[in-house]
């Protein structure tokens, strides 16, 4: 196993609870994408135009959480700050509500449960939206977890079940001794394998309620502010986390200007934000393919080398089925038909991925990953 991120850890921590023998090799667990993201559960609000195959292995993965969730805790002694309020979606001025209401549309056509609601049930659910925000809806099934809980409970379950860490990066597969050797390396996977993943850098805040209080709302709040996307997750804890740019990038700078602009966005969806204390600012790099989707599978030319990358926004979402569906692969050799529409031989035909960072990795965490820069352009998303 190359990567200790959320999907290598769960993956090894499946593998060996089945009797494999299994070494993760990772010089930093858990600091690639995982130690950035915010957590959230999300297969309806972000079920996005043209990606259906993705938005079928999100629902398939997010019906998996909540087993996962307990599975994991009892297998760890990790609470992974599961919570289940649910997440709204709102708009704060018409323009914003008529994009976000295209989306809605698109997402009620595929049966998904988004409902809109009144400005008053909107405010009756969380009284600490501006009364500027002019309308939204639930997603009552998009969900949260703690990634920097999940990471160490990950850690923990699979070294219980035998998975043994070795701090060794593995700068080409030939380090690798291994029957079957799993690429989990996030950006790093690139180097590795050849495959088309690049980085996608993505800023993120870290505020906290003043007083060691609760965040003053309960929901997953994703909002369009005046064009920009953005989410805000509460934690129990007190701490909200803010994001995130989509950046073409593979620098992990945090700039005055996407601090600027995550804050405007969400103290005009949350007024009370303002009076919260900015502890974090930190920037991360997102492993994405060419079709926004994951890398699932057997190399074509390796069949010993197993692909579980490129989950881009999804990692943590995906983490379930990923590990289910490739420890089925290790144990058996049998690929389930939900891996087919994600085969790393999907882009064989379209030849290299001209936005591939291949060639510059020189470790398997995100974090190590470098490219050249190709876009100044941030986009505030979510
Ligand atoms: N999944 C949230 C993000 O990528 O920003």
């Amino acid at each position: 196993m190359v990567g200790a991120g959320p999907i290598g850890l769960a993956i090894a921590w499946r593998c060996a609870a089945r009797g494999l023998r299994v070494v993760v090799h990772d010089p930093a667990p858990g600091s690639g994408a995982s130690a950035v993201a915010a957590g959230m559960l999300s297969p309806v609000a972000e079920a996005y135009f043209g990606e259906r195959q993705l938005t079928g292995l999100l629902l398939a993965s997010a019906a998996r959480w909540p087993a996962f969730a307990d599975e994991l805790t009892e297998a760890s002694g990790v609470e992974l700050g599961y919570r289940t309020e649910g997440t709204l979606l709102v708009g704060l001025t018409a323009d914003d509500l008529a994009e976000a209401r295209r989306l809605w549309a698109y997402q009620q056509g595929l049966g998904l449960p988004v409902t809109p609601l009144r400005p008053t049930e909107l405010r009756d659910r969380e009284p600490a939206l501006a009364p500027r925000v002019r309308g939204g809806a639930l997603a009552s099934t998009d969900h949260q977890v703690d990634p920097r809980l999940l990471v160490p409970a990950l850690r923990t379950a699979a070294q219980r079940a035998g998975a043994v860490l070795a701090p060794q990066a593995v700068r080409s597969l030939s380090d690798v001794d291994a029957r079957v050797t799993v690429v989990a390396a996030g950006c790093g996977a690139a180097a590795l394998t050849g495959l088309p993943v690049r980085p996608v850098k993505g800023q993120i805040l870290r505020l906290r309620a003043p007083g060691g209080a609760a965040p003053g709302f309960r929901h997953v709040i994703r909002g369009y502010a005046d064009g920009e996307q953005v989410y805000l997750v509460p934690r129990a804890d007190g701490e909200v986390v803010l994001g995130a740019t989509v950046e073409e990038r593979s620098d992990t700078t945090v700039t005055a200007g996407a601090v600027l602009r995550l804050l405007r966005a969400g103290v005009d969806l949350l007024p009370e934000l303002a009076e919260y204390d900015l502890v974090e600012t930190v920037a991360g790099l997102r492993p994405g393919t060419p079709d926004n989707a994951p890398i699932l599978g057997p190399l074509p030319a390796r069949p010993d080398v197993l692909a579980a990358t490129g989950h881009h926004r999804h990692g943590i979402v995906l983490t379930p089925i990923t590990a289910d569906l490739i420890a089925d692969l290790v144990t058996t050799g049998v690929a389930d038909p939900l891996l087919t529409p994600f085969h790393p031989g999907r882009f064989a035909a379209a030849g290299p991925d001209p936005t591939n960072a291949a060639g510059r990795l020189a470790g398997p965490g995100a974090a190590d990953v470098g490219a050249p820069d190709r876009t100044t352009e941030e986009d505030l998303w979510s």
